[in-house]
Order: structure tokens, then sequence, then C-alpha cells
């Protein structure tokens, strides 16, 4: 191993692709089709490109990483299921950009039925595709829609040969998502080495914390850490908010200078393996906490906690979102922010000027992952073991005349994430203090 390079869980198993695939299938009727893109490269300026990153959904099935990918799922056919459609060899281009795996390597490496490369798409895509009654796509891909349209289109041509028509088509995604929602092992483990290298992080972060700096230095030593361990990078744009910055929620100018009697607030996770860490911290610029500032981070503190030992089966986000709000409006009331009863605060939503935001979100192969947080209008999905959701609450004090000068310009969010286990939960981003006493002495170092 590579010195100072954390142990690594082993990747995703082309079986378990398999697993997945074929889970999906048979939740779908006979007389069904699957159409799913991946991602393709997108121009980041002229001749440049953003990284490339597939889409989750193509990824969570395939394992395949390469652009303008496409998933093809036929259930019951003879010569194969799964079918996938991928970029051309081409040696003059692979000169350039690498090697592609072409037909022959999809299979292989990807254990599917059956690959084409995309020269032949569309004239395989019609065949595979005729006479199949119901296509299931992701609706809010133009692009898979535009193949169902085309598809439409030759099978009414086909229907003249007495073929079955196409009668529509249905959304794929909340059946993928629903599959997505619950974490296998292997997928555990990978978010657990994305949140355990965002804790190295954010660690590193608060060592480095001293007046004088810039928030863009924190954020370098950040995203510096994330990619020393082999991650591709941050799964989100970095946030780091200094005095008042933190109390914009979405801040990632990253460009002040960080003062000395403020606390700074990062909000920074790993990509690993295309599974993301989220992990929030807020801390002293210099390493003590001034007493106003205290007082505000244990009220958020003791309501984290509270809400982290709430997961659990049979528990929602709902009930753990209340919780937090509970306990926010008591500790403002508490400090003189609010006044009066807890309960005719939380009625009157008054706590909403100092927290805005819910408290939780699924976490996977998306920060913000896919699942559903509701079974209906009345009813919040029950967590399950596999889930993994974050924990996050926050309070931002705006600097406004009738807020006591000690607490103007204040923001505080502390999140940690969180898989529900059989007997409770298990937390994976405790490798980076919370606590202000375990705060204090780490970067007294
Ligand atoms: N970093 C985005 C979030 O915490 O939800
Ligand atoms: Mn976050
Ligand atoms: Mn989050």
């Amino acid at each position: 191993m590579l010195p100072d390079l954390l142990p690594r869980p082993p990747a995703i198993s082309m079986a378990e692709y398999r697993q997945r695939r074929i889970a999906l299938l048979a939740q779908l009727p006979d007389n069904a089709a699957v159409v799913l893109p991946g991602a393709s490269l997108v121009t980041r300026s002229r001749d440049s490109e953003f990284a490339f990153r597939q889409n989750s959904d193509f990824y969570y099935l395939t394992g395949l990483r390469e652009p303008d990918g496409l998933l093809v799922l036929l259930p019951g056919r003879a010569e194969g299921e799964s079918v996938v459609f991928c970029q051309d060899r081409d040696p003059a281009l692979e000169a350039w950009t690498g090697r592609r795996l072409g037909a022959a390597g999809v299979v292989a490496e990807h254990g599917v039925d059956q690959a084409f490369e995309n020269a032949d798409r569309d004239e395989q895509l019609g065949t595979l595709l005729a006479g199949r009654e119901l296509l299931y796509l992701p609706l809010d891909s133009g692009e898979a829609v535009a193949i169902a349209e085309e598809a439409l289109h030759t099978a009414q041509a086909g229907l003249k040969r007495g073929r079955p028509a196409l009668k529509g088509w249905l959304d794929i995604s909340p059946l993928i998502h629903a599959m997505r929602l619950i974490k296998s092992d292997a997928e555990i483990a990978l978010i657990r080495h994305a949140a355990l290298i965002s804790a190295h992080a954010h660690r590193r972060a608060m060592r480095a914390s001293r007046p004088g700096l810039s928030e863009f230095q924190l954020q370098a030593e950040l995203e510096h850490e994330f990619v020393w361990q082999g991650a591709s990078g941050p799964a989100y744009s970095t946030i780091v908010g200094s005095g008042a910055n933190a109390c914009v929620l979405h801040y990632i100018e990253n460009n002040a200078p960080l003062r000395d009697d403020g606390l700074v607030l990062i909000d920074a996770g790993a990509e690993f393996e295309l599974y993301a860490g989220d992990i929030t911290r807020t801390f002293p610029v210099t390493g003590q906490f001034s007493d106003a500032q205290r007082a505000l981070y244990q009220v958020v503190l003791d309501a984290q906690v509270r809400a982290v030992s709430a997961v659990q089966p049979g528990a929602t986000l709902a009930d753990i979102h209340q919780g937090v709000v509970h306990d926010l409006t008591a500790g403002l009331i508490e400090l003189g922010l609010l006044e009066g009863d807890v309960q005719a605060r939380i009625d009157d939503e008054s706590y909403r000027r100092f927290y805005l935001h819910s408290t939780s979100h699924w976490l996977g192969l998306d920060v913000h992952d896919v699942g559903t947080y509701r079974l209906d209008e009345q009813t919040p999905q029950p967590l399950t073991p596999g889930m993994v959701l974050t924990v996050e609450p926050g309070l931002y004090i705006p600097s406004d005349a009738d807020i006591p000068d000690a607490y103007r310009g204040i923001g505080i969010r502390i999140e940690d994430n969180v898989v529900v286990t059989v007997d409770g939960h298990d937390v994976l981003t405790e490798d980076v203090p919370k606590q202000v006493a375990e705060i204090e002495a780490l970067m007294a170092k």
C-alpha cells in the first residue's frame, strides 16, 4: 500500500451488477423494454470537456464508466436480456483519449449478455425493440424519449406487417430509485470510504485553519486530501463559508479572508468510486470558540446528536426533523433569539428565520440521492436497514438590528452520514470531531 493511503474497499462485483439487472427485469412485464442512456461528455470550453461523470442510474445497472452508453433490457429475450450499446473502437481516436472497451470488452468486463458499438445502434435498436409493447425509460431524458419516439414510428410501420403495436411508455426511474434507496453491503463499504476520506479532509482543514488564510486555501486542503486518497474529487461544490458567509446555504465563492473572531463552516465531501460523502463541520478560525459561538454551537450539536440517535428502523425523516425543529426552537428561546413558548414558535414557524432547510436527505451515488421520502401524501417512508442518510441541522443568525451583537452573522451546521442497521444505526463520519472540546483539542495541536 502507498504511504498514507487509507485501505480501500473492494469494487462492486460484476455479479452484483448482474443481480441488479435481474431484479429490475423481474419487475417488468414480458412485453416491455427498458431504454436507459448513459451520460455523454459535456464541453467546458472550446476543446476542453468537464471530467466525465457517468449517469448514476446507468452506472448502478452496468458499472460502465464510458460515455455514450445505452442499456437496453428485454425481459424474456432468448438471446439475452441485457444489451449495452457502447462507443466504437477507433484506434485513431484511442491514441488521443485512451482505450475504449468496445462491444467485446463490455461483455467481458461488465457481464452483460450482448453488446454492440454505437455505429450499429440505429439498425440493432430497431430490431431489439420491434414487437415490444411497453417502453420503460427515464422520462427526464430527452435522448431516451427521442429513442422511444423513433421506436413508436418504426413500430407503426411494423404494425402493417402484423407486429403488435407499441402501446406507450412509462417512467423507469421510480423502479430503479426504489432499488437504489436500499444499499448493499458493497455499496455501504464504498460510502463508508468516501465518508472516511471526507473526514480526514475535514481534520486537515481544521488543522490548517488560521487567521489571514483565505477560504479557498481551506478548500485546497480538503480537495488535496480527496485526490490524494484516490477520490475523483469533491462529490459537490465545496462550501467554505467564514463569518456571515456561513449563513448562505450554498455559498461556493470561497474567496473571503478568514477573520480571527469568526467561525468557518465547511460542507465538503469526496466522491469515491462514484459514491458520495457529505460532511459539514463548523469551527472557530483560531481554534477557540467565543462564549456566544459556543452557546449557539451547543444548541445545534445537542439537536444533531439527538437526531442521529433517533435513526433506526421504523423511524421517519419527518419525525427526526420535527425533533430537530423542537430542540433548535427551545435553544433559540433559551438564548433569547426567540421569545415565548416552544410549541407556539414551532406553530407560527418563527424558527424558520434561523433554520429553513430540512434535516436529512438520502446519500449514495448522488449526494442528494434518489428514493422517495413519502409512501403517499400522508405517510413518510419508514427507515429500513440499508438506507443511508445525512443528519444536518443548522442555525443561521442574520445580521439584523434586532439580533444581539454577539450572535449576528453566525452560521453553524453539523452534518454526519448515517446507515440504518437492523438494530439501529451506524455513523460513517465519526473520524472528524464535532464536540467543542474535541475540536479545540485537535486545533490546538
Ligand atoms: N452539501 C449539500 C448538502 O449538504 O445537502
Ligand atoms: Mn453537505
Ligand atoms: Mn447534505
